[in-house]
């Protein structure tokens, strides 16, 4: 029998537990599954694609059938250059539906034998969103429940770094002064 082997693609900026618990359940039905971080142009992430691919690799190296690969374009185009022969998407909630249900029929348009498979993670992550998690993270709100402890270190690395490159320094001031004096 041909192994089964289906694409998670998505924008995991960050990635979140329920992307993790998704990842988990999709290794289970799939022979191979590979988390496929879209390389979009149009819009500036928070983290880049090499680090996010950097971040899913440290937190999927315990599955041996998961891998993790970036594209661009549409993903029926790179499911098809894989030979993927299905699209796994999570479905949190109601609010979720609509758009995926537009994705899955658009992509099936687009490539007839290519299934859409949706699952859902564990209800307490029903509410979780990168968006959110990116919003929470930036005000210096807690995410631990959120996302993995090591998603949560580069969040804070990242926003710490943003306010420490935003502050007014005390040293910078003076630098600001020595260079008008001089
Ligand atoms: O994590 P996201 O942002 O909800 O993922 C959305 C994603 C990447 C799956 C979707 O935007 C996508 O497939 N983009 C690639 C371009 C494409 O194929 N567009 C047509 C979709 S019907």
């Amino acid at each position: 029998m041909s192994r089964k082997m289906a694409i998670y693609p998505g924008s995991f900026d960050p990635p979140t537990k329920g992307h993790l618990d998704l990842i988990a359940r999709g290794s289970r039905i799939f022979d191979e599954l590979v988390v496929a971080i879209l390389r979009n142009p149009e819009k500036t992430p928070l983290f880049s694609v090499e680090e996010r691919k950097e971040m899913i690799e440290l937190l999927t190296s315990g599955y041996k059938n998961v891998r993790v690969d970036t594209f661009e374009g549409l993903t029926v185009d790179y499911a098809t250059r894989v030979r993927a022969t299905a699209v796994l998407r999570g479905i949190r909630a109601i609010s979720d539906y609509e758009y995926e249900l537009q994705m899955a029929l658009m992509n099936r348009k687009l490539q007839p034998s290519l299934e859409t498979v949706f699952m859902m993670p564990a209800e307490h992550y029903s509410y979780v969103s990168s968006r959110l998690v990116r919003e929470i993270a930036a005000m210096g709100g807690p995410v631990g429940a959120l996302v993995p402890g090591l998603i949560e270190q580069r969040l804070r690395a990242k926003f710490g770094a943003a306010k420490r490159s935003k502050a007014p320094a005390a040293s910078s001031k003076r630098g600001r002064k020595r260079n008008l004096q001089s």
